[in-house]
């Protein structure tokens, strides 16, 4: 965990794809997939797992929280890699194409099997809590006015 730690907070850039469509249907927590190629180059240092940062979609947005799971989804059993992005906003439309900017900022847990939706969608719903506390803390906001969010630089 000491590793991983000295990675975050990580900034990564990329192009929001359609991911399996399973985030907003049977879920209800819409999920911005990243395509493979910008998953393919993160630092392997990342673990797969869940975690907490800021994220803004295209150039006009607005910096908000977000959660994350990187790796293969155990409850669905993918067979590739992926990096999905809950923003905690209520977003009128979808952003496929957009460029999301993701500030990875800390660890929340590993990735879970569950065996059913329903205790995953709890699992989710519990990472969202923790979420929001933990970016208000004073050194997380920091992370939000970095420089990363307002400039075209950016890992990946
Ligand atoms: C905060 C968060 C935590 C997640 N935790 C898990 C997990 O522990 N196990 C798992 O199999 N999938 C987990 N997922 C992944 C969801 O299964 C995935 O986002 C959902 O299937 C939507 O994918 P799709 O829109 O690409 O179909 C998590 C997703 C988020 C956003």
């Amino acid at each position: 965990m000491q590793n991983m730690k000295s990675i975050l907070p990580l900034y990564v850039k990329g192009k929001v794809v359609k991911g399996f469509g399973r985030g907003s249907k049977s879920l209800g927590i819409p999920t911005a997939n990243y395509e493979q190629s910008v998953v393919d180059k993160l630092p392997d240092q990342l673990k797969a797992g869940i975690y907490f940062g800021w994220a803004k979609v295209g150039n006009q947005g607005v910096v908000e929280k977000c959660c994350l799971s990187l790796g293969w989804n155990p409850y669905f059993k993918n067979q590739v890699k992926s990096m999905e992005t809950h923003i905690i906003h209520n977003y009128q439309e979808d952003f496929y194409g957009s460029i999301l900017k993701v500030c990875v900022a800390g660890h929340i847990r590993d990735e879970q099997n569950f065996s059913s939706i329903d205790e995953l969608k709890i699992a989710i719903e519990n990472d969202i809590q923790f979420t929001l506390k933990e970016l208000d803390k004073p050194e997380m906001l920091e992370y939000k006015n970095n420089n990363f969010f307002m400039t075209e630089n950016g890992f990946a």
